[in-house]
């Protein structure tokens, strides 16, 4: 017997209004992406035939920010409640599929606790937890033998179901054919005035299906966000799990609870992080780099040995060999650093490639340049690479040495072995091996006076 296809739908049609925010729901990030792309990533791993992504509010917004990803897109118009919601999608799924719902505001849920209801059994299946505090969620109700029976939700229960702390997650299996037959006989008799998804849990018993649910180990896996406060909770919950996953590959963190990761990392052997280290997009930080306090990398490649010194700031910086940057150094994207290079504080690199072994220690910028080896940049130097309108080439041969607060008005090349003085503004190419400077000779005025305080008529 073939296996029956698996349809995965997702619901993301809630306006999300106690968010008090331009931005859908689905669409707030966590970990620096919006909640839903946490939740596709964690079903996309199963084995699915196709996902399905009921949106409404937003939709513009939420389609053009996945308009890469292969789901199909369900337009519910109108938000009448969750039963209604799936019952969007349904024309699309052949009868004989399984059907997993999942909700598109909890990011934080894992592809292993979706496994846990595939493998469940049943007919159908779903997802429960117990919760110190479980209002606001639909109550597990079960009979004497401890049976499931229904799910009811908060504004329509008893005092007595009130009690029940173990809770509906919002995740479930159905099989479709079912599932199809159940929503269309949906109502909204109850207290939302809605079409209630956990209605259908009700139908299942009464049919004598067999219904399985699942307590999860961690509720904090199927924590929803509502508002700001929830999506800061689920925030250092995503975080704690990071820097979980970061010491279990054998970073040392200097603090766990101060280090964000907003994107992926990879890491080598023996990488350590201080505090507030922000690590955005996609970083790959070989054996034994370390990053100072203070520090964010955006997509940065550091090889072994590389040293970020406190409050530096790299976004697309690549360095090839051991290197050492800042403090206060801000490397922007195309800054290609080789083996040995040493960028101190206040320096700036914008598309700079620099060899091996070449300094810039102190309060420099430079832009699109590319500068050979063992070159030492003076204190103050700035390669003035815009005329307001274009950018110009810097070129800088290997063993140069340019004096402090020089000026290298590009496009410009400085040849190997050249010297340029201090306080030099660079406008031709200057030749190799030779000293070029650009700086009036220095005066001395003999009959100078210091100025006298002048004599007021009202003192
Ligand atoms: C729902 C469950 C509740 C469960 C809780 C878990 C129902 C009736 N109740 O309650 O038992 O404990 O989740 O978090 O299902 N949505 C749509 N279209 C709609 C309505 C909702 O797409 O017409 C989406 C929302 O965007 C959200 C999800 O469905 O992602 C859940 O809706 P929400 O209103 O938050 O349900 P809860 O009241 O939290
Ligand atoms: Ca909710």
């Amino acid at each position: 017997m073939n296996k029956p296809e698996l349809h995965i739908v997702i619901l993301a049609a809630g306006r999300g209004k106690r968010m008090r925010s331009q931005l859908p729901k689905v669409l707030q990030p966590v970990g620096g992406q919006p909640m839903l792309t946490h939740v596709l990533e964690a079903a996309q791993q199963l084995p699915y035939d196709q996902i399905h992504v009921v949106y409404g509010h937003g939709g513009e917004q939420i389609r053009k920010v996945f308009a890469d990803s292969p789901v199909n897109w369900v337009e519910q118009s109108e938000q009448l409640g969750t039963g209604h919601a799936v019952a969007q999608a349904m024309p699309l799924i052949p009868d004989n599929a399984d059907v997993l719902v999942l909700m598109g505001d909890q990011p934080l849920i894992t592809t292993q606790t979706l496994q846990i209801l595939m493998i469940a059994g049943g007919d159908l299946a779903l997802l429960t937890m117990k919760l110190d505090d479980p209002s606001g969620y639909g109550r597990i109700v079960r009979n004497v033998a401890g049976d499931f029976t229904a799910i009811v939700e908060h504004a329509d229960a008893t005092s007595l179901q009130l009690e029940i702390n173990e809770v509906n997650s919002g995740v479930y299996r159905f099989p479709a054919g079912r599932l199809k037959q159940w929503l269309s006989r949906l109502d909204s008799s109850n207290a939302a005035g809605e079409n209630y998804l956990t209605d259908v849990l009700a139908m299942a018993v009464a049919e004598q299906l067999w219904t399985k649910t699942r307590e999860v180990d961690d509720p904090n896996e199927l924590l929803g966000a509502n508002d700001k406060r929830q999506l800061a909770r689920l925030e250092r919950i995503y975080q704690q799990r990071q820097s979980d996953q970061l010491m279990d590959a054998g970073v040392t963190l200097a603090d766990p609870g101060r280090l964000d990761v907003r994107g992926r990392v990879q890491t080598g052997e023996d990488v350590y992080l201080d505090i507030n280290t922000v690590l955005i997009g996609k970083n790959f930080l070989a054996d034994g780099v370390s990053i100072g306090p203070g520090c964010v990398l955006e997509d940065c490649r550091l090889a072994a040995g590389t040293q970020v010194l406190a409050n530096s700031v790299l976004q697309g910086v690549v360095t090839e060999g051991a290197c050492s940057i800042g403090p206060f150094a801000r490397l922007r994207s195309g800054t290609v650093l080789a083996a040995g290079v040493k960028i101190g504080n206040f320096v700036e690199t914008k598309k700079a490639v620099i060899g091996a072994n070449s300094k810039a220690s102190h309060l420099s910028y430079l832009g699109d340049s590319v500068l050979g080896a063992n070159v030492n940049v003076g204190a103050g130097t700035i390669t003035c690479n815009y005329d307001g309108v274009n950018k110009y080439q810097t070129t800088i041969g290997d063993n140069v040495f340019i004096g402090s607060d020089s000026q290298l008005v590009a496009p410009v090349s400085i040849g190997s072995g050249a010297f340029i003085g201090a306080g030099s503004t660079i406008t031709q190419n200057a030749p190799e091996d030779k000293l070029t400077l650009s700086r009036r000779k220095q005066v001395t005025i003999d009959r100078w006076q210091p100025p006298k305080r002048r004599q007021r008529s009202s003192d």
